[in-house]
């Protein structure tokens, strides 16, 4: 049947998503799959019905997108969709409610305050130590974030992150190696792909760095001792199992220097598939191409 490859959206991930989106849909049309581009913010998601399109392939990333409202919509109109549901999409897209979900389920996440106010943050730099990690709580691709490294930034901090999201996720900054764990399938079938480290030039992996530069460094599978990285796959599955996510998602994740600790970060349930992007890459690792990804992905589409 047709499928509907939603891309574009109206997030402040937009530019990533139809990049994301170009490459889905072209590699679905590699392989023969009668796959259309779907941009939801210049149409109204009724039309995928009207047009006879049964199922989408989900590549938006951000707010009504990632964040289970285009998930409802699929619902409502009874089109089997990619990744996850309704409410883990919801969850996952808001940092702090996930962090919340993974210290009920005993999962390691750095030390983490809401702030309401430049204050508060402020209050968090001293309660946690600098560097401190200030984003917005439901935003993507490092938009809005500051590593703050003196509280005199901390109004900065505040304003670049509350222009995205009322609700400022303060996290303790966990100094270490920074991972990935792309994981695909649900449930007790859901499996972690190899583990990938990521190596920025000065240690900042920013939205330049994401999709701009080439001077980023990745290394898949992470130079990790075995043991360690079963741990740390493990975790990133325990992680993406707590929220209920299905399909296939991506678990960011923070290996502390000092003791070789792993912290959770967040969960992407729509992650980029842009020619930088990482669940690729560590597709690539087990010999599985990037239309083989989109095939499967595509395959776990449901209700
Ligand atoms: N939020 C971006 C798209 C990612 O996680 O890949
Ligand atoms: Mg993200």
């Amino acid at each position: 049947g047709r499928v509907a490859v939603l891309f574009g959206g109206r997030s402040a991930e937009r530019e990533v998503s139809l990049m994301s989106g170009a490459g889905v849909l072209e590699a679905l049309r590699r392989r023969g799959v009668d796959a259309h581009p779907f941009d939801p913010a210049e149409r109204p998601l009724d039309d995928l019905r009207r047009e006879g399109f049964d199922r989408a392939f989900i590549a938006l990333h951000g707010r009504y997108g990632e964040d289970g409202t285009v998930q409802g919509a699929l619902e409502l109109l009874g089109i089997p969709y990619t990744g996850s549901g309704v409410m883990a999409s919801a969850i996952a897209m808001d940092k702090v409610f996930t962090k919340r979900i993974w210290i009920t389920h005993g999962l390691a996440t750095p030390g983490f305050a809401v702030a309401r106010s430049a204050a508060d943050v402020a209050g968090a730099a001293a309660r946690f130590g600098l560097p401190l990690a200030v984003k917005p709580s439901r935003e993507g691709s490092t938009i809005g974030f500051t590593k703050l490294t003196s509280a005199d930034q901390a109004a900065v901090a505040w304003e670049i992150a509350r222009r995205h999201d009322d609700e400022v996720l303060c996290e303790e900054f966990v100094a270490g190696r920074e991972l990935t764990v792309a994981i695909l399938g649900s449930g007790a079938q859901a499996r972690a792909l190899p583990i990938i480290e990521i190596v920025a030039p000065a240690g900042n992996y920013d939205y330049q760095n994401k999709y701009f530069r080439d001077d980023t460094r990745y290394v898949c599978p992470a130079e990790l001792p075995a043991p360690l990285a079963a741990r740390i796959a493990a975790q990133a599955l325990d992680a993406y199992r707590a929220l209920n996510c299905e399909g296939w998602g991506r678990v960011d994740v923070m290996l502390r220097k000092a003791d070789a600790e792993p912290f959770l970060l967040e969960v992407n349930t729509s992650p980029g598939m842009t020619g930088h992007s990482l669940v690729p890459m560590a597709a690539r690792a087990v010999g599985m191409s990037y239309e083989d990804l989109c095939l499967s992905i595509l395959a776990g589409a449901s209700l």
